[in-house]
């Protein structure tokens, strides 16, 4: 049995860095639950604060329902796989696999038999008495992972651990870790930069940037109901279409996205229309995957946004199109930037419903500058929507396009990147 509890944990470095700040996030008892998130988001600090590798400057862990912040790395019974598997380089690879139970002195006879047993199920029996530095990467990353397993910990956590492999031998052995771990049964943190590692391997994922936590739920919840633009954008390929658009509650009609000069309307049976009905006159950000776009003939009929096929792009087992709709992309990166930190004793700004009615009675005057739109940056200007079709008969560059949009996969977000509507989890 083990449980994991991270309580508002913080981790300021000593040069004043702020690489996480106060996570709060449980790990169920034999669950796989990954850690994802750009790189410089506080990954791998959060990994090593449960591991006691980094000390805690703020805010509790908890293992089994014990404050374990004082514990030392050995009290904690977790074991460590990183990036580039360091190995004992002198030691051959039964050595390597049967390190810990030397330490531990266990019976050598026992410990033989479970080595060769784990080497079995790693694929690696044929190679126990090989040195480390003729192996592939793979293959001493897989000795990697038996020498953290052969232990029985209660805890396994693993950082980037296939970061450092060639595609192919990734995908492998991204399958196998997912069932070895999974017919261990041992609670695991994993973290990675890597989506289709987080979507394949997680149970739960958590996202996380700048050192907070974005969002938590399963590969699905995530996927399809995210909580942030961050995360919408963080997650899918291609990436999700991000577009500005004010919003507009029309009686007997329903709710107005505004896109440039085309709109979609959310109708008032749409349970999502009384929280967007709460921004009217606002501007928000629209998010479309292009999954959720359809070709269609019929421009009239249900939600469709038009525009001129810009360009195709072949990706094997589909096409990409690149269409201009006339409509405004905004940058992932700008919706979730963050606000600068308060200076230390500054008032803290008031925040929900007070900020937003100390904001209106500001005025727009007193509004921090708006970002300029994405399209505005750089000489080119990127495509508005992208979709993906399954083939290109029939479509070439320069002609209409309508594309039907199912409405229910609509997300809204508002400016500063959090969901309109309340994410249920
Ligand atoms: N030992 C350290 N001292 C100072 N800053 C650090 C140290 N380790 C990491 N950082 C900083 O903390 C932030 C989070 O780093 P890290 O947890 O390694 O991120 P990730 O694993 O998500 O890439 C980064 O800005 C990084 O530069
Ligand atoms: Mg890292």
């Amino acid at each position: 049995m083990s449980e994991v509890v991270l309580d508002a944990v913080s981790k300021v470095y000593p040069g004043g860095q702020r690489a996480v700040e106060e996570l709060s996030l449980t790990i169920a008892d034999g669950e796989f639950l990954v850690l994802l998130g750009p790189s410089g988001c506080g990954k791998s600090t959060t990994l090593r604060m449960v591991a006691g590798l980094e000390e805690v400057t703020a805010g509790t862990i908890w293992l089994d329902g014990r404050p374990a912040n004082d514990l030392t790395p050995r009290e904690r019974n977790v074991a460590m796989v990183f990036q580039n598997g360091a190995l004992y380089p002198h030691r051959s690879v039964r050595g390597n696999i049967g390190f810990p139970l030397e330490i531990a002195k266990a019976d050598p006879a026992e410990s033989a038999e479970r080595v060769t047993e784990l080497a079995r199920a790693l694929g690696l029996e044929r190679l126990l008495d090989r040195l480390p530095g003729t192996l592939s990467g793979g293959q001493r990353q897989r000795v990697a992972m038996g020498r953290a397993i052969i232990r029985e910990p209660s805890l396994f956590l693993m950082d980037e651990p296939l970061s450092n492999l060639d595609a192919a031998l990734r995908n492998e052995l991204r399958l196998e870790i997912g069932g070895l771990v999974r017919g261990l049964g041992v609670t695991t943190l994993y973290v990675t930069h890597d989506q289709v590692e987080a979507l394949t391997l997680a149970d739960r994922i958590a996202v996380m940037n700048e050192g907070r936590l974005e969002d938590v739920g399963t590969p699905t919840q995530i996927y399809e109901n995210p909580a942030t633009a961050f995360v919408a954008a963080f997650l899918g390929v291609p990436p999700i279409n991000l577009l500005a658009a004010t919003v507009e509650a029309v009686a007997g009609e329903g709710v107005n996205l505004h896109l440039g000069r085309q709109r979609l309307v959310i109708p008032w049976s749409d349970p999502r229309a009384q929280y967007l009905a709460s921004r009217h006159a606002d501007e928000v950000v629209v998010g479309i995957r292009s999954d959720a776009l359809q070709p269609t003939g019929d421009p009239h009929l249900g939600a469709v946004l038009s525009g001129h096929l810009r360009a195709l792009e072949f990706h094997g087992h589909e096409w990409l199109a690149h269409i201009d709709a006339g409509v405004t992309v905004v940058d992932a990166a700008t919706v979730s930037r963050r606000r600068e930190p308060e200076p230390v004793g500054a008032p803290s700004r008031p925040t929900g419903m007070a900020g937003r009615a100390l904001a209106l009675l500001r005025g727009p005057h007193r509004r921090a500058p708006v970002e300029p739109p994405a399209q505005h940056v750089g000489a080119h200007r990127r495509a508005e929507l992208l979709t993906r079709l399954h083939s290109r008969d029939g479509y070439s560059p320069g002609m209409d396009i309508h594309l039907a949009v199912d409405l229910d996969r609509v997300l809204v977000f508002s400016k500063d990147g959090r969901r309109v509507d309340p994410v249920l989890r």
